[in-house]
């Protein structure tokens, strides 16, 4: 049956919009993020505040947005609450104040907490598209996310079709939902190029009630260049790797690589490639970044599946001037399959992923700024690095011009555990934990691993406490943290 469908300014689509409402909005990073309708709900929110109305609306999304979504409706205290990820500086701040309600979660499990209605009922899925066909088959642009969720399970629909996207993107998706227990079946999935599912979303097109149209570029940031440190965690990783594969713990063939996001993961992708060792590769990860395509062009990764292709505008604009060089070498999942813990260890994934700070022990945090402060997210570090076939984690040695070291007696938040993470990286080395116990790891972090202006200190803290499998001190565990809030130093701690 053919529908037409209604057109809509983003305006009017934000007045269909109302208070205590839930919405599922497209985006995994900037890319694929609805653009236009979130910055008209957000001016509607500023309106109905200056007139002394309530006006929030719960916002669910796949990962991160841009600033037209996270960061026009943080800015007009338009969130009631978010969840699974952000990286804007505004809604970071209202987080952190206490003004908005984030659960911060692993990115695979976000569709189906959706399903399971552990969120409350969707009132709207707010969808980027390159294409809505007749029928409701609806062509995503340059994620999936949790999009697909979004559109089956939300009560109404709107579209926001982005002419910026070609229609020739059609091809570059593979859209597969799991069912819900007790019917769920193994995803037939058993190579990372495999496709298991259709190239658009369908649905119902009676739930489509407008279309907005627009022609707005994904808002993405680009990477800092390498420094001498992130170049150096760089050749380690890859150093270690190569070791690896020589060692025969790696087939010869390689492993997938799933690389996580931000400056570091850029850096470490691009040493990877670079590697005169390690064969052309491929990954199954869930951030497709800049390095990655780089790579595609250099024929070092010879297939990439992710969840978004985050990459620059020049980049993309690169990719769109010649998409069939393209076809069969990148392809878009949703991130309940991109990030799935069964298809992770199926598949045999050498995970790396970024800390923000690690203690001598292995444990890791992600995502707390000196356990007190949000960051981004825990993301899909942990969907991986629970699952991988060797995860390992990287990070500066220090951050703040050295005044914070990274790697700590006692992690201030815990988000992957001594018992996931098995190697860690910074400049000055590696410590490789499979098969150590806690005082062995801590003689290989602080040895390798931490910077020479901290070792001392380090070494001191261990040899505090001699009893104990895990020797630990309650008293000095967090004097670094303590001593940094106080003097602005973390070399300044005693113990
Ligand atoms: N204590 C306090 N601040 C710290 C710190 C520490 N131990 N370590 C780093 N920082 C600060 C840096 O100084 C920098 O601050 P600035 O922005 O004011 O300069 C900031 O944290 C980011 O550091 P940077 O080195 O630029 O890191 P990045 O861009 O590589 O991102 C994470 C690192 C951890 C924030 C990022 O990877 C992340 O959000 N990870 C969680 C999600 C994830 O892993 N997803 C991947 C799954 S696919």
């Amino acid at each position: 049956m053919k529908h037409t469908y209604p057109m809509l300014t983003a305006e009017e689509a934000a007045a269909l919009v109302q208070h205590d409402e839930i919405i599922g909005f497209s985006g995994f990073t900037p890319a694929g993020a609805a653009k236009v309708i979130p910055t008209a709900i957000a001016a509607k929110a500023r309106v109905e505040h200056a007139a002394g109305r309530p006006f929030k609306v719960g916002v669910i999304t796949g990962a991160s947005t841009g600033p037209s979504l996270d960061g026009e409706l943080a800015r007009a205290d338009a969130i009631k609450f978010r969840t699974p990820y952000q990286s804007d500086k505004d809604l970071r701040e209202s987080i952190n104040a206490g003004k908005t309600h984030f659960f911060d979660m692993h990115l695979s499990l976000l569709p189906q907490y959706v399903r399971y209605g552990f969120l409350g009922e969707l009132d709207w899925a707010i969808v980027e598209a390159a294409d809505v066909s007749v029928d409701g088959k609806i062509l995503l642009t340059t994620s999936v996310g949790a999009a697909p969720t979004f559109l089956s399970k939300a009560k109404r629909i709107l579209i926001e079709v982005n002419r910026y996207h070609p229609k020739e993107l059609l091809g570059f998706h593979d859209i597969y939902e799991p069912k819900n227990p007790p019917n769920r079946r193994p995803i037939p999935l058993v190579n990372a190029e495999d496709r298991i599912g259709t190239q658009r979303v369908w649905v119902d097109p009676k739930k489509i009630v407008g279309i907005v149209e627009s022609n707005r570029p994904d808002e993405i940031k680009g990477f800092t260049p390498a420094s001498d440190a992130t170049t150096r965690i760089g050749q380690n990783v890859a150093g270690f790797l190569a070791a690896e594969l020589r060692a025969g713990r790696i087939p010869k063939s390689f492993l997938p690589i799933q690389s996580g996001v931000g400056n570091v993961a850029n850096a470490v992708l691009g040493a990877i490639g670079a590697h005169p060792e390690i064969p052309r590769f491929q990954m199954y990860t869930e951030v497709i970044q800049d390095s990655v395509i780089d790579l595609i062009n250099a024929d070092r990764v010879s297939f990439v599946s992710g969840s978004s292709l985050t990459v620059s505008s020049p980049t993309l604009q690169t990719i769109y001037s010649r998409l069939e060089a393209y076809q069969g070498r990148l392809l878009l999942r949703p991130q309940e399959i991109s990030n799935n813990p069964e298809i992770v260890r199926r598949l045999g994934i050498i995970s790396i992923n970024t800390a923000l700070e690690a203690d001598i022990f292995g444990n890791v945090n992600s995502t707390h700024v000196l356990g007190q402060k949000m960051m981004n997210g825990i993301g899909g570090s942990g969907d991986f690095t629970r699952n991988a076939f060797i995860s390992i984690f990287t990070c500066p040695s220090t951050a703040k011009g050295g005044n914070i070291s990274a790697i700590v007696p006692m992690c201030s938040h815990m988000d992957h555990s001594e018992h996931s993470v098995q190697v860690l990286v910074t400049e000055h080395g590696v410590a490789d934990f499979r098969g150590k116990d806690p005082r062995e790891r801590a003689a290989l972090v602080i040895d390798n691993c931490v910077d020479p202006s901290y070792r001392e200190l380090l070494w001191h803290y261990f040899k505090l406490t001699a009893n104990g499998h895990t020797p630990q001190s309650f008293r000095s565990a967090f004097a670094f943290h303590e001593k940094f809030l106080e003097t602005g130093n973390m070399r300044d701690a005693t113990f």
